[in-house]
């Protein structure tokens, strides 16, 4: 789900399809523009991929100045052409797109019908639209006056853009919950879900908040609240070159990503761990020290792999800090009303800064007195920006859907956090605080040998596996996330079923699956479970099943057992899911690409998910 528009001296067209194709990787599953000629709008759309609607609109007419682009991830209505955007209101002058759901569309569905309406989709979308028009048909008010109007009876997220063939350079938008960026040109306007499809153009941009509406024409930015009042633009400058989001030689974004590990978390560590003088700086956490030091527990809230990176952070804090921690999945702590106390101290986990259920727990949370320090890699995102203190990830932006670069850095960043707030409240000794840094410190040279190491093996054993129907991963202690990690990629790009469970827990239940058909792959790297994760692969033999390590550097008690193994630098046990997590990565990448798939683009995953 991806919006952009333009407004300027240029022809909007190709800017529009150059921009919904880079943000693609937010996932799609249909994609339309809207094209202000002057005298009219023309609307063209089309289910599946930005090329279907590019030779759709071959032939037509694409001249225009001013236009809106939508990629759809069907919430309301199945993928269809009828289903995509941009959508007509009933007279045929306004076209919207919009991203997020209107929760009280039945309710606003029922009033239009009520007054003859009648609908081409089954979008909530197209409801919002003829909502938004009939207001401005009853009220004999402007499109801008009608759309403030409107959003004030609307409940749920949203961005929307609007063009209406009354005002043939302007574009209409306003947002709540979902992203919206604005890139200000020289005489032109471009707008976004993100910075990307701005990016070749221009590096100063404006992020919109929420209950903010603006009006863009090519000379002209105003900014209001709901409320009528006009708000001065904030124009940031991006921190970002179009290299960043460019595939460079390799085959996909997910490859690249995966490469780049080893810069990535020296990135995350720059400028906060120095190894040499034994010290950490983190100046987020400063800024909530006291907190820290009441709190009587921390809460982690995050989605998906952020979640399993989540998952690592218990482990380390609860032993490196003796704090309490829970994890929780942002969907179920916003609904089940949780106990939350001006003493809790929330950490949010969020690559994309934009979860709609990690964003509304927090806010949540947050109402309720809790302090909130947010772990995120997208630059002004929204759950940044409602966090009262965090660390940002530095990984730069991540296209591939499924995570990888962006979960070693979150990695990275907790074992920041759990050994500076070990130190601050005294848990730990000078001498394992010493260890633990140094360990740190070289994981990114560790990272890079598996890299130069590895990576035709793992090809090799994709090749053996790739026709698997089920695989299971298994680990203990802080490799158990990482099993559930190594699971969640496989599934996510192979569509291969693949579960992730404690090694031992196994025999309750996924034992009975084993058989010489079944791949388990353990996360074996030597820890203080080791011999214990030795008996649970010799349960497994024992039962036929293929067994696949991931193995430290140099044991031979593993690699004697399992059919193949995967190789990793031996580390510190804190350390070791940083590297333990890089081969099953690749592993599941390399099954993917055999089985001829899309890795990067997934089909039904979207990378930013900003609907419940
Ligand atoms: C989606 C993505 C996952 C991601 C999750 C949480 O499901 O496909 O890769 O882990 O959202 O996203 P966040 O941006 O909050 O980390």
């Amino acid at each position: 789900c991806g919006i952009v528009g333009y407004t300027g001296q240029k022809q909007a067209y190709p800017i529009l399809i150059d921009g919904l194709k880079k943000l693609e990787y937010r996932g799609y599953d249909s994609a339309g523009v809207a094209l202000h000629t002057g005298n009219q709008i023309l609307v063209y759309k089309k289910q599946g991929k930005v090329s279907a609607l590019e030779a759709f609109a071959a032939e037509r007419s694409t001249t225009a100045t001013t236009g809106i682009g939508h990629t759809r991830w069907a919430t309301h209505g199945e993928p269809s052409d009828r289903n995509a955007h941009p959508h007509f209101s009933k007279s045929g002058t306004i076209a919207m797109i919009h991203n997020g759901i209107i929760e009280n569309y039945a309710q606003l569905k029922n009033e239009l019908l009520g007054k003859g309406y009648t609908f081409g989709s089954d979008t909530d979308s197209e409801v919002l639209l003829n909502f938004i028009e009939d207001i401005k048909l009853n009220n004999v008010c402007s499109l801008e006056e009608a759309v403030r109007i409107a959003l004030k009876r609307v409940t749920g997220a949203y961005v929307i853009l609007l063009i209406d063939k009354e005002y043939p350079d302007t574009i209409i938008a306003a947002r709540k919950g979902s992203p919206l960026v604005i890139g200000v040109g020289k005489n032109e306007h471009f707008l976004g879900s993100d910075a990307s499809p701005m990016l070749a153009y221009t590096k100063e941009v404006v992020y919109i908040n929420d209950y903010e509406l603006a009006i863009v024409r090519p000379d002209e930015l105003i900014l209001k609240n709901l409320g009528n009042e006009r708000i001065t633009p904030f124009v940031q400058q991006l921190d970002l070159e179009l290299a960043a989001i460019e595939k460079g030689n390799f085959d996909h974004f997910m490859l690249k990503e995966i490469h780049e590990q080893p810069q990535t978390i020296r990135d995350s560590l720059r400028g906060r761990l120095l190894a040499e003088q034994g010290t950490i700086t983190l100046s987020g956490l400063d800024k909530i020290e006291n907190q820290l030091r009441e709190a009587n527990r921390i809460v982690i809230v995050a989605c998906g792999t952020s979640w399993h990176a989540g998952l690592v952070g218990e482990y380390l804090i609860e032993e490196l800090c003796r704090l309490n921690v829970e994890v929780e999945y942002a969907s179920e702590y916003r609904y089940r009303n949780p106990i939350v106390s001006p003493k809790d101290v929330i950490i949010a986990i969020s690559q994309s800064g934009e979860t709609a259920d990690t964003l509304v727990a927090l806010e949540n949370a947050k109402q309720q007195g809790a302090t909130i320090f947010g772990i995120v890699n997208v630059v002004g995102s929204s759950i940044a920006r409602i966090s009262h203190a965090g660390a940002y990830t530095h990984a730069g932006p991540e296209i591939g859907v499924a995570s990888t670069k962006a979960f070693t850095a979150q990695l990275a960043v907790l074992q920041l956090i759990a050994l500076k707030l070990a130190e601050i409240r005294g848990t730990i000794s000078r001498e394992l605080f010493g260890v633990l840094l140094s360990e740190l410190n070289e994981v990114p040279d560790k990272v890079q040998w598996i890299l130069d190491n590895q990576v035709n093996h793992i090809q090799n054993i994709a090749r053996q596996y790739k026709d698997a129907r089920d695989f299971l991963y298994l680990g203990r202690g802080y490799n158990f996330p990482i099993a559930l990690e190594g699971a969640l990629k496989l599934k996510e790009i192979s569509y291969i079923h693949a579960e992730g469970y404690p090694a031992a827990e196994m025999k309750h239940g996924p034992i009975a699956l084993v058989d010489e058909m079944l791949p388990v792959v353990f996360v074996a790297t030597k820890d203080a479970y080791h011999e214990k994760i030795v008996s649970n692969i010799q349960e497994i033999i024992a039962r036929k099943g293929k067994v696949v390590a991931v193995v430290s550097e140099g044991d031979d008690t593993v690699t004697g057992l399992a059919e193949t193994v995967m190789v990793v630098p031996r580390a510190h046990e804190i350390v070791a899911p940083l590297l333990a997590v890089i081969p099953l990565q690749l592993l599941a990448y390399y099954i993917g690409v055999e089985r001829g798939l899309d890795v990067d683009k997934p089909r039904n995953l979207a990378k930013s998910v900003t609907v419940e």
